[in-house]
């Protein structure tokens, strides 16, 4: 079994952040959302996995490395264009041959352990009418945001639409699919959608038509596409929840910890309250300030008297004087000041490298 794991694409809902930073980097509780899906393959026992990389290629590559910090043997995949899911598939042929393969999303995360996945489709792969395909599904609120299947009274995958106006059922497809070779015969059978991309849906729909097995198993734990900033910071307040305490840096007398904190080694708390849960990076510097629960502090950020709740702030960003941020991005080494002393709450999206000055 390998796995291919799709980091290329636009990312065009979280702009400002993605035109510098490709949107699978964007941390949540302070780790990359691609490592939450290379670790859930390690777990799963996949050793060989490929990673599909576009115009972001550069700075995936220097974060992820070879795969060695992850026990897995990483091969890249460099796609030219973000031309569909389907497409993907189509340029891994080579690294995938012949294997069954695990395909993930890498802007997906789940609470589900995936291991337990793979060995169900392991399993029925040895039976008398072996699956081509299995997908997880997820009961979603709007439907019209994702592929959507229909199930016949017995469970059995009878349809899939990739994001219909008028959907059929509250059924999404989560963005984990397991596949065997009859895949590959599939993208190259398929057409463009209206939208321009071969569509991994339409490939699963043509091998329902063709006659082949298509399982399905329903995924309980919670599930986030997280290409925009409500769904990012959602996760990161399901990620933070799971935390443990754990103080490698160093926190003054003055200062108050509450809850479950993780303060990483180099980190500096001076005269501050954390309120958990809250992830504090490597080497970051929280000075007079309020860090309140559901933040994510970036590695060598710094936090000067301000409050901060439920946001993620990204590496080497400064926040000064702020009397209250919340439900904010803060993208890498930007810098966000006040210069007057008005006291509001701010809510914001900033790119990388950006200065505000609130006045
Ligand atoms: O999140 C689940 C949904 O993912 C499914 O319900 C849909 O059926 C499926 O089409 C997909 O929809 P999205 O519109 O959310 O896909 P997105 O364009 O965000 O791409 C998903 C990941 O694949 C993302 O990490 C970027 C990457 N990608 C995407 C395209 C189109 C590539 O690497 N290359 C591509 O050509």
């Amino acid at each position: 079994m390998k796995a291919l794991i799709l980091a290329g694409g636009a990312g065009t809902r979280l702009r400002p952040i993605t035109h510098t930073s490709a949107k699978q980097l964007v941390p949540v509780a302070n780790k990359p959302i691609l490592f939450y899906g290379i670790e859930a393959m390690a777990a799963a026992g996949i050793v060989e996995i490929g990673i599909i990389v576009g115009d972001t290629r550069a700075e995936v590559m220097s974060t992820v490395g070879d795969g060695s910090q992850f026990g897995v043997r990483i091969t890249y995949i460099p796609q030219d264009q973000p031309l569909g899911l389907a497409h993907c598939v189509l340029i891994a042929h080579d690294f995938l041959g012949d294997d069954d393969f695990v395909m993930y999303l890498g802007d997906n995360l789940l609470e589900q352990d995936l291991a337990a996945f793979v060995q169900a489709f392991e399993q029925a792969r040895l039976s008398e009418a072996p699956p081509a395909a299995q997908i997880l599904l997820k009961k979603v609120p709007d439907p019209h945001r994702f592929g959507i299947a229909t199930l016949d009274t017995d469970g059995n995958v009878v349809h899939l639409v990739e994001k219909p106006a008028d959907p059929p059922s509250d059924l999404a497809l989560v963005g984990v699919y397991l596949f065997d070779r009859t895949i590959h015969l599939a993208v190259s059978s398929i057409e463009p959608s209206p939208r321009g991309e071969l569509e991994i849906t339409d490939a699963i729909q043509w091998l329902i038509d063709q006659g082949y097995r298509v399982r399905c198993e329903l995924l309980t734990g919670w599930w986030i596409d997280t290409g925009k900033l409500t769904p990012l910071l959602e996760a990161n307040r399901l990620l933070l929840e799971k935390i443990v305490t754990r103080i490698d840096g160093t926190v003054d007398d003055a200062s108050i910890i509450d809850g479950r904190v993780i303060i990483e080694a180099g980190a500096i708390v001076t005269n501050s309250t954390i309120r958990g849960p809250v992830a504090i990076g490597r080497g970051a510097r929280i000075t007079d300030s309020f860090i309140g629960p559901f933040s994510a502090i970036g590695d060598d950020c710094e936090v000067t008297n301000s409050e901060v709740e439920h946001s993620v702030i990204m590496t080497r960003s400064t926040i000064t004087d702020i009397p209250r941020l919340e439900d904010s991005l803060i993208g890498k080494e930007a810098v966000v000041n006040r210069t007057q002393l008005r006291p509001r709450a701010l809510r914001l999206m900033v790119g990388d490298h950006c200065q505000i000055d609130v006045e």
